[in-house]
C-alpha cells in the first residue's frame, strides 16, 4: 500500500501544503505573504492571520495537483516548530483537526530537520544523488546558521552555530540598509551578479570552533556606508553592485571557512547545503569549486526546495511515519528547538 504524506508548514510568513507518496513529491505549494513587503519584514501578527485565511485553500490545491482524495491520506504531518508562535499555531491546529476528522496519524516535524531532509526528496522521473550517512550539513536559514552532523534520517547533532545573527538575517538587514525589499538575500544575489566581489572588504568575526556570528559584519557594513552617504549622497545607488557582491562575497567566506574546519576536523566528506540562503548562486558556486579542490561528494537541494516549503515536512513525515512515530491530539508547537 502507498503511504501518502500531507505536509503542512507554516513556522514563518510562507503557508505551504504538499503531497509525498512513498518519498516521491505529488504537490508542493506555496503561498507567500505579500503583506509584510511594506514593513520590510515580517510581522508576526499578520502572519498568522494570513496563514488563518490562506491554509484551507492551500491543502486544497495540494490535494487536487496531487491527484488524491482526502481519504487517500495516510497521515498529516505539521511544523511544530522553531517559528513564530502565532503561525505554527494555525499549521498545528488545522493538523490535529485534520487527523482526528479522518481517524490518520498525526506526525509532528522539526523544521530544521525538515530543511535538511529536504535533499531526499524525489521526482518522478528525474534521479538525482541523495547523501549518504553520515554527512555534514551547513544549514543555514533566515532563523539559523548550523553545521549538522546528519547520522540518519533523524538523528543529528549540531556542533556549530552562530553566537548571533543567522547568515540569513545578515543577508536580509544589510539589504534593508541598502534600501531593497525584504526578503533581501535574493536582491543581494541578484545585483552581485554585477558585481566586484573585491571592490570592498568588511569584517570577518573571530569565533570558537565551529560557531559563527554575524552580528559584527552587519554593523560594519552600517557603519561604512553611514560614512559613505554622509560623503556622497548616492554612494548606495553608484556601488550597489559592488557593495552586494563584496558583502555576499564576505558572508561565503565565513561560512565556507567554518564548513572547511569542520569537514577537516571530523573526516567527513560527504557535504551539504540546506535553508533558504542555499539557495543563493554565489555559496552554490564557492561550495561547488572548494568541493572539487578538496574531493567531497556535494549535496544541494533544487533552488526550490532550499526555502521554507511544506514537500520538506511532508518528507519528514514520511521517515517518521515508516518509524511510526506519532504525536497525539496534546502536541504543542515549540518557538525554539534543536534540529
Ligand atoms: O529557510 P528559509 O526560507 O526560512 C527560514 O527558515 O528562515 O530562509 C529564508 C532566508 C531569508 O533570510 C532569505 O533572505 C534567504 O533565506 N534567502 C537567500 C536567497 N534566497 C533566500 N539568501 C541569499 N541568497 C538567496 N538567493
Ligand atoms: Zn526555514
Amino acid at each position: 500500500m502507498n503511504i501518502t504524506i500531507l505536509g503542512i508548514e507554516s513556522s514563518c510568513d510562507d503557508t505551504a501544503a504538499a503531497v509525498v507518496q512513498d518519498g516521491y513529491i505529488l504537490s508542493n505549494i506555496v503561498a507567500d505573504q505579500e503583506v509584510h513587503k511594506k514593513y520590510g519584514g515580517v510581522v508576526p501578527e499578520l502572519a498568522s492571520r494570513a496563514h488563518q485565511k490562506n491554509i484551507i485553500p492551500v491543502v486544497e490545491v495540494a490535494l487536487e495537483q496531487a491527484g488524491v482524495r482526502m481519504e487517500d491520506i495516510s497521515a498529516i504531518a505539521f511544523t511544530r516548530g522553531p517559528g513564530l508562535l502565532g503561525s505554527l499555531l494555525v499549521g498545528s491546529s488545522f493538523a490535529k483537526g485534520f487527523a482526528l476528522a479522518r481517524k490518520i496519524p498525526l506526525i509532528e516535524v522539526n523544521h530544521l530537520q525538515a530543511h535538511i531532509l529536504a535533499l531526499f526528496l524525489r521526482e518522478k522521473g528525474r534521479n538525482f544523488d541523495v547523501p549518504p550517512f553520515p554527512f555534514l550539513c551547513l544549514l543555514v536559514s533566515g532563523g539559523h546558521t548550523q553545521l549538522v552532523v546528519t547520522r540518519d534520517y533523524l538523528e543529528m547533532k549540531v556542533i556549530g552555530q552562530t553566537i548571533d545573527d543567522a547568515a540569513g538575517e545578515a543577508f536580509d538587514k544589510c539589504a534593508k540598509v541598502m534600501g531593497l525589499p525584504y526578503p533581501g538575500g535574493p536582491a543581494i544575489d541578484k545585483f552581485s551578479l554585477e558585481g566586484n566581489p573585491g571592490a570592498f572588504h568588511f569584517t570577518k568575526p573571530k569565533t570558537e570552533k565551529f560557531d559563527f556570528s554575524f552580528s559584527g559584519l552587519k554593523t560594519n557594513f552600517l557603519y561604512f556606508l553611514r560614512d559613505e552617504v554622509t560623503k556622497d549622497r548616492d554612494f548606495i545607488l553608484n556601488n550597489r553592485a559592488d557593495l552586494c557582491a563584496s558583502l555576499q562575497a564576505t558572508i561565503i567566506d565565513i561560512l565556507l571557512d567554518k564548513c572547511i574546519k569542520a569537514a577537516e576536523e571530523t573526516g567527513i566528506t560527504d557535504i551539504a547545503l540546506a535553508g533558504g540562503v542555499s539557495a543563493n548562486s554565489g555559496l552554490r558556486k564557492a561550495f561547488g569549486e572548494e568541493a572539487a579542490r578538496r574531493n567531497w561528494a556535494l549535496f544541494i537541494p533544487a533552488v526550490h526546495y532550499t526555502t521554507d516549503n511544506a514537500a520538506m515536512i511532508a518528507i519528514t513525515g514520511y521517515y517518521k511515519y515508516l518509524k511510526k512515530d506519532f504525536a497525539g491530539q496534546d502536541s504543542i508547537p515549540l518557538a525554539r528547538m534543536k534540529p
